[in-house]
């Protein structure tokens, strides 16, 4: 298997078959951590994602207290007694293990200071920062950007807020926090986005109540105090990473997988279903609950596939997905228009920027505006033959050397390191389903 560190090249590879599974969930790896770290007692942790980002918040939960060991493939967490790290928490590339830190350590009253590389740095904080100072947190920043400090000896009150963003990471700072402070804490959340922390945090033996809005969103309602108990998580293999090798499948002529194990929480399908409305062959088999998550095998075949026009309202459901989802577009005749796309632009990378270039330089035509995406493609496969300047982002990365698989001329991307990240069995798994990614 070719080691992904450095410039990688993917070429036009034969029918892609067989089975592989998913890497862990990240959003739920890294919840399992930190919820593991709050509660008093050992809880465990079956299936992790052992991607750079989760480690991080793994180290990160050590500083503040927790005790960490892996055992065969079990992790096993102690935790419930925080303290004040002496060193700075450092968490690499990951928003989600910063933003849900930064909000834990609130809620547990106890100081720390927060810092990343050089993408993280960039990424607004603020979103997190201010509700949390609502409740009461001193907290500072860099222009709203790390490294953040966050005070203790405050006392949190409660706060009813509205999620103006529909950002699971800040519902779930402020759901963190609002367990250490006094009175009930009720969010509106307008639009629906991932639902992990609530049902994780139920799992875990914390009370939330919720109410619909009466339109699309709900009311959700944690009063502070409640203490985490133990909890037992298998971890189910991650949709965002799922998607890669699925969208290989769907281009690739002849190509027939099963991607088994994978989470279909609703709230993180929407790249499966707009990839059925373009008429791919795609089924979800053997449905089950695992771990209080609805849980599939995804078998995906070749498809010929046609331009859709994604609305804004999926956008939460399927936010890692646009940049697989514009290379997929490529292959599909007409024009694949992706709007509500504004959260894309301060991810890892300015996505749309980046898959736009990238397209470009696979002569594939594209457009983008301050909230959309197009891509116009066709039924015979793209030209591809570029190199692309995946801007420290797995996602991006990851994204071209898929769209490589099938293209005419071979795809090189400047470095494959950050696919770690999220997704470090990548290129075994690619291997295994024979798709061909090299050293250039
Ligand atoms: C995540 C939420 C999303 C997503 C990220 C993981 C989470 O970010 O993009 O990869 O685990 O809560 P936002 O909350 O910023 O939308």
């Amino acid at each position: 298997m070719t080691p992904l560190e450095g410039p990688l090249v993917s070429r036009r590879s034969g029918p892609l078959g067989g089975r592989v599974r998913s890497p862990g969930d990240k959003s739920i790896s890294h919840r399992a951590l930190i919820f593991g770290a709050l509660a008093e007692g050992e809880s465990e942790a079956a299936d992790l994602l052992e991607g750079d980002d989760v480690l991080r918040t793994a180290a990160a939960m050590r500083a503040l207290g927790a005790e960490i060991e892996r055992t065969g493939g079990l992790w096993r967490i102690t935790g419930g007694a925080w303290r004040a790290p002496q060193r700075p928490l450092y968490f690499g590339n990951s928003g989600t293990g910063a933003r849900l830190t930064m909000g834990a350590v609130a809620g547990a009253g106890v100081a720390a200071v927060f810092d990343g590389d050089a993408s993280l740095r960039s990424r607004p904080m603020g979103r997190v920062l201010e509700p949390l100072r609502l409740m009461g947190v001193k907290a500072e920043g860099h222009k709203g950007r790390l490294p953040v400090s966050i005070h203790s000896g405050e006392k949190l009150s409660a706060v009813s807020c509205i999620l103006s963003k529909p950002s699971a990471q800040v519902k779930s700072a402020i759901l963190l926090a609002a367990l250490g402070a006094e009175g009930e804490t009720r969010i509106h959340e307008p639009v629906l986005c991932r639902d992990h922390t609530e049902r994780m945090l139920a799992a875990f033996g914390v009370r939330l109540d919720f109410e619909s809005d009466g339109a699309a969103g709900r009311y959700i309602a944690i009063k502070g105090g409640q203490r985490l108990r133990p909890a037992s998580i298998a971890v189910p293999g991650d949709p965002s990473s799922a998607a890669f090798l699925v969208a290989a499948a769907v281009i690739t002529p002849n190509a027939d997988i099963v991607v088994e194990n994978v989470l279909i929480n609703p709230l993180r399908t929407g790249f499966y279903e707009t990839l059925k409305e373009m008429g791919a062959a795609l089924s979800f088999e053997n449905k089950r609950i695992e771990g209080g998550e609805p849980v599939a095998d995804i078998r995906a075949r070749h498809s010929v596939l046609h331009g859709v026009e994604t609305p804004a309202e999926r956008a939460p459901s399927m936010i890692d997905e646009y940049p697989i989802l514009a290379a997929v577009a490529a292959f599909a005749s007409g024009e694949t228009m992706m709007r509500g796309l504004e959260e894309l632009r301060v991810k890892e990378s300015d996505r749309v920027a980046a898959m736009e270039a990238g397209l470009a330089a696979c002569r594939v035509d594209a457009a983008s505006g301050p909230d959309w995406l197009r891509v116009r493609g066709s039924a015979t496969p793209p030209h591809g033959g570029g190199r692309i300047a995946t801007r420290h982002d797995h996602r991006i990365a990851m994204s071209f050397l898929i769209m490589g698989l099938a293209s005419e001329a071979p795809i090189e991307i400047d470095d494959g390191s950050m696919i770690a990240t999220s997704f470090p069995a990548f290129g075994a798994a690619i291997a295994e389903l024979g798709g061909r990614i090299e050293k250039p």
